[in-house]
């Protein structure tokens, strides 16, 4: 596995078509925003404040969330740094390479959070032990 730090987490920018007629905002996701193709979406929703999502990492698998509807944070760590970002804007991607754990946390009322995937899903890309993921990153 590639040693990937959270400094290649990056904040992507979606981009936004607001509407001259103020008929409301668009925002479109075509190949050219990120760096892999599309093989999944899912998303979760009515999501408890007091409930943690993830608690893992991906071997190979990139991921890009978004708060398409309120906010939530989204807790990343590579084994020597915590960082944590909070999502909460339809038009910005949390875009969350391959061997970075993550955990999703304070969820708002009514959030919803976008995932899309550039691999399938396939529970032999995950590692869910907080251990076996540090010993992954030695
Ligand atoms: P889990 O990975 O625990 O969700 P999260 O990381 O968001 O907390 O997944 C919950 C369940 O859903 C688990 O049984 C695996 C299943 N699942 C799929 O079948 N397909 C998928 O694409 C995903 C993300 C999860």
């Amino acid at each position: 596995m590639k040693k990937t730090t959270i400094d290649n987490v990056t904040i992507i920018n979606i981009p936004k078509i607001i509407d001259k007629q103020r008929r409301g905002n668009l925002c479109v996701i075509e190949n050219n925003v990120l760096p892999y193709k599309v093989e999944r979406v899912y998303y979760l929703f009515d999501v408890p404040s007091d409930a943690s999502r993830g608690g893992h990492s991906h071997i190979a698998c990139h991921e890009l969330l978004v708060a398409l509807s309120g906010s939530f944070d989204v807790v990343i760590k590579d084994g020597e740094s915590t960082k944590t970002v909070t999502l909460n804007k339809p038009d910005k991607g949390l875009l969350i390479v391959d061997g970075i754990w993550r955990a999703l946390e304070n969820f708002s009322s009514g959030a919803v959070c976008l995932v899309l995937a550039s691999e399938v899903y396939d529970e032999t890309d995950y590692i869910r032990d907080y251990t076996a993921f540090l010993k992954s990153k030695q």
